[in-house]
Order: structure tokens, then sequence, then C-alpha cells
């Protein structure tokens, strides 16, 4: 694989859909379900059709009017008599796109979504569902888009330095678009209320989990929202993105200007709106009662246009920002853990724009909405990947630890109490014979 990359990233403009999931250099074993099915008509024979704007639907994270999703792990959830769902999904989808779903509180399944199909992801075979039992209807569905990035190869570069720091590769997460969704035709969808309280994440690669197993899926992000298992969250991160106002890694905006936006800094979202994206109806959706934000990474880096002077008057600029939508929010700033390196016989962490995110929190810190979460001692070298961002486990151990920090600071209880939050982290050694 690594060969493979080696010889496209000598040419330019080459569109690489890395194909199978790597695992320290080997391939993983992966069951990626094959739920397409022939196109289901609306109200066809055994079946009903709700379009996808049926209000029995609850979106999670952001999706724009057409009913695309953009960010890290968006989510659809709903409960449905019967045993049947099938969705069919829109021209707007990422062809080929993974996600999870489950029901009820069984394991996550994953399977590949093609732009316009229908996918047929719930049904009597689907294991354990026959093991429901009364309290637990009706059965819950639950969605999430793993955003599996693409990396765009756009330059050539020095061939040692591949996946460097100097990569200049535009990531893309993919998305889906619902189109319908179908049950069996005697039965019904039903709203499932949202959770009172919501975490809104702002963050770059490093919260929607670029280069874990499953990206934003195994992210901290998501390790926080879901590991709460009673809290709506919203994960509005994107790798390579800045704070900071300014193209950073091929990402047009930085977070001062997108965070306002439906949609993302992909191409995806630039095809299909160009400069002039949806702006995101704050008012519309549920309010965040925490914010969480993590960015800076990239604008620190010297292949990014942006001074840390610029960064720290965007941190101040925004703060008040966030504020104005999320009045009642409390805004948690966590310090960035920035790279690792061997240093003598020992290795350190170079930490980034430390004196800055303080310097912010400092700045708001009387007006008592305003946090700062100190990241410094939950990652070592070993849990940063080759590639400069957290391994699965790194993620789940910066998740942990800011989950108990919520819990202490602001007495929100954990609920998940079962059901996996973290899909095949399950790394067991039942040898007892050594
Ligand atoms: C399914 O998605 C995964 C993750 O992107 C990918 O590795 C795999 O090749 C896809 N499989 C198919 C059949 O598209
Ligand atoms: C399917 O039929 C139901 C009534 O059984 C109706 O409410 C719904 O609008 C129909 N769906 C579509 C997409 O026509
Ligand atoms: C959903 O959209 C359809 C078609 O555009 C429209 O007829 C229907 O009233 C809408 N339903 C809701 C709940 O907004
Ligand atoms: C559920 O169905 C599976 C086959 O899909 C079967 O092996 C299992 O015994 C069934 N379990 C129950 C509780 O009926
Ligand atoms: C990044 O942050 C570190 C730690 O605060 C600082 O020493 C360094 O100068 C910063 N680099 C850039 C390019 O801003
Ligand atoms: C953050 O934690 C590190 C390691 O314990 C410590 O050296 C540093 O002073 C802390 N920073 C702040 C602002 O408290």
């Amino acid at each position: 694989m690594k060969f493979l990359l080696y010889l496209l990233g000598l040419a330019s403009f080459v569109s690489l859909s890395i194909s199978t999931i790597l695992q320290n250099g080997q391939i993983r074993q992966t069951n990626f379900l094959d739920t397409k099915v022939a196109s289901i008509g609306l109200n066809s024979t055994g079946w009903k059709t709700y379009g996808p704007n049926a209000t029995e639907l609850s979106y999670k994270g952001r999706w724009d009017s057409k009913f695309i999703s953009w960010w890290a792990a968006p989510g659809l959830k709903f409960a449905f008599e019967g045993q049947d769902v099938a969705i069919t999904f829109g021209e707007h989808t990422s062809p080929g796109v993974l996600v999870a779903y489950r029901v009820g509180g069984l394991d996550w399944l994953f399977t590949n979504i093609t732009a316009g199909g229908t996918h047929h992801l719930v049904s009597s075979a689907t294991p354990g569902l026959n093991a429901t039992l009364p309290s637990q209807l009706p059965l819950t569905f639950e969605l999430r888009v793993t955003n599996w990035v693409r990396i765009d190869l756009q330059t050539a570069r020095h061939p040692l330095s591949l996946f460097s720091n100097n990569l200049l590769a535009k990531t893309q997460a993919y998305g889906v678009q619902i189109s319908a969704v179908h049950i069996s035709s005697k039965a019904k969808l039903i709203k499932i209320p949202n959770f009172a309280k919501s975490i809104e994440f702002i963050g770059d690669s490093l919260t929607s989990g670029m280069y874990a197993t499953y990206e934003a899926f195994s992210g901290f992000g998501y390790n926080i929202g879901a590991g709460f298992g009673n809290v709506e969250f919203s994960i509005t991160a994107y790798p390579g993105i800045c704070l900071h106002d300014a193209n950073c890694w091929g990402n047009p905006r930085g977070q001062t200007y997108q965070w306002f936006q439906t949609s993302d800094t992909s191409s995806r979202a630039a095809q299909l709106y160009g400069t002039q994206p949806e702006p995101w109806a704050f008012n519309r959706h549920q309010s965040a009662d925490l914010v969480l934000i993590n960015i800076g990474t990239n604008d620190n880096n010297t292949a990014n246009p942006v001074t840390r002077e610029q960064y720290l008057a965007s941190y101040v600029a925004f703060i008040p920002q966030v504020h104005a939508v999320y009045p009642d929010a409390q805004i948690v700033l966590m310090s960035l853990w920035g790279g690792f390196s061997a240093t003598g016989n020992s290795f350190a962490q170079s930490g980034v724009y430390i004196d800055e995110v303080y310097q912010v929190y400092e700045h708001y810190k009387d007006a008592g909405y305003v946090h700062y979460f100190n990241s410094t001692g939950i990652l070592q070298h070993n849990d940063i990947a080759p590639q400069w961002h957290p391994t699965d486990v790194g993620h789940i151990k910066v998740a942990s630890h800011v989950m108990q920090y919520i819990r202490i600071k602001f007495g929100w209880e954990f609920a998940a109490t079962g059901p996996e939050v973290q899909h095949e982290t399950l790394y067991w050694n039942d040898e007892t014979n050594y």
C-alpha cells in the first residue's frame, strides 16, 4: 500500500480512494454487509414510504435543506414498528460511503451505501433483533456516517515525505443524502424525543477522528458525545481546517466563518454551493449546553498562512460569537497537544499555542462560562499514529478524561451502561499458558 502511494505520489491530480482499512500496515478484517436491494417504489407492495422531511425522523449533526449530511459523524434516528427498515439514498450520496447503523443497543453494523440506491438495513434476519424484549419496543434505529476520508493527492511532493506535514492533501469527508425511508406497510414511524442536553464540538481532524479506524466514528468527538449515552451532539469538525479564516490545507475558509454554515469545507460542498453555503439556522435547532473547542493545530502549521497574533485575535473574537448563538452554554477550551518528539533518551510533547489558548481563557474567565481543559499528560508519544493523529486508543483516552472532567465539573452523569460506543476495540488476550 505504501509502495502504491509512493508511485501515485509522483503524479499530479491523482484521486485515490483508500479501499481497505490498514491496521499497523496490515489489512484489517472487516465485515461490511451487502444491504443494497432493487429500488423500492413509494409505498410499493409490503412497504410504507416516508419522505426525508417526515417529522418522525431526527437528524443529528448538520444536514442541509436537501437532507444531505455534512461535517463529522452526522446521524439519523427514529423508532419504528415492524421489523423492516430500508432507506433510499439520494444522488448526492458519496459513492461507497461507509455507514454504521444499529437497532436498539445491538452492536453497530456497517454497510457501504450506493448513491441513488436503496438499502434494506433491518429485517427479521438482523442479528439479535429476535431477542427484543416487549419493554424494548418500539425498536429504535440509528445511523451514523463514518465519513471515510478520501485523500486527493493533488500535488507532486518529495517522495520521502509522504504523509508528512508537507503533504498538500485535500481531504474529503463523505456524506449521504436521505431520499426516503421505507418500513413495513402496516407499521409506522415514531419520533424519538431529543435528549435534554446537547454538546457542540468545534474542531479539526483531531476531533473528527481522521485516520482512526472508523474515522469520525472512532474519534474523540464521537466517543465523548455517544459515550454519555444521554446527550445530543454535533461534531462540527473537519480535517485540515484552521480557526482563523484562511485557506489551510486546501480548506478555503476557517472555522470563524465555516462554523456558521451548514456544510463543511469539502469540494463536495463547493460543487453544490460554491461560495454560498446555507447558513446554519441555530435558532431552529436544539441549543448546545456545552461547547468543546479543540482548534488551532492547523493554524500553528507553517504550511498555513496564519500567524500566532491572528490566531489569538480570531479566537478572542470567536468566543462571544459562540456565546451569542448559545447564550446558556459552557464553553470549554481544550489545550492542544501538538506532537511528540524524541528528546534525548525520552520523548516530549511539543504543544501547540499553549500560551494563546490559555490567554483566551484568561480573557473570558471572569465571565464564568469559559473553561480551560488541560490535555497535557493524557496522551503519550505512542498514542499518536505515524500520520500525526491519535490512535484509536489515544482517542479513547482523550474522550475518557474529558467525560470525567464534564461529570465532575458540570455534574453530567454517564448513561451509556452497556451498548457499545467504540466499535471493534475488543483487543483481548485470553492466553493462559505462557
Ligand atoms: C466500503 O467502505 C470501506 C471504507 O471506505 C472501503 O474500504 C471499502 O472498499 C468499501 N467497500 C465497497 C464494496 O465499496
Ligand atoms: C405512503 O402512504 C402513506 C399513507 O399510508 C402516506 O401518508 C404517505 O405520504 C405515502 N408516501 C409517499 C412517499 O407517497
Ligand atoms: C414534505 O415534503 C412533501 C413534498 O415536498 C410535502 O408535500 C409535505 O407536506 C412535506 N411534509 C412535511 C411534514 O413537511
Ligand atoms: C434469532 O434468530 C437466529 C437466526 O437468525 C437464531 O439463530 C436464534 O436462535 C434466534 N434467537 C431467538 C432468541 O429466537
Ligand atoms: C506553535 O505553537 C508552539 C507552542 O505554543 C509555538 O512554540 C510555535 O511557535 C507555534 N508555531 C507557529 C508556526 O505558530
Ligand atoms: C497543564 O498540565 C501540565 C502537565 O501537568 C502542566 O505542566 C501545566 O502547567 C498545565 N497548564 C496549566 C495552564 O495549568
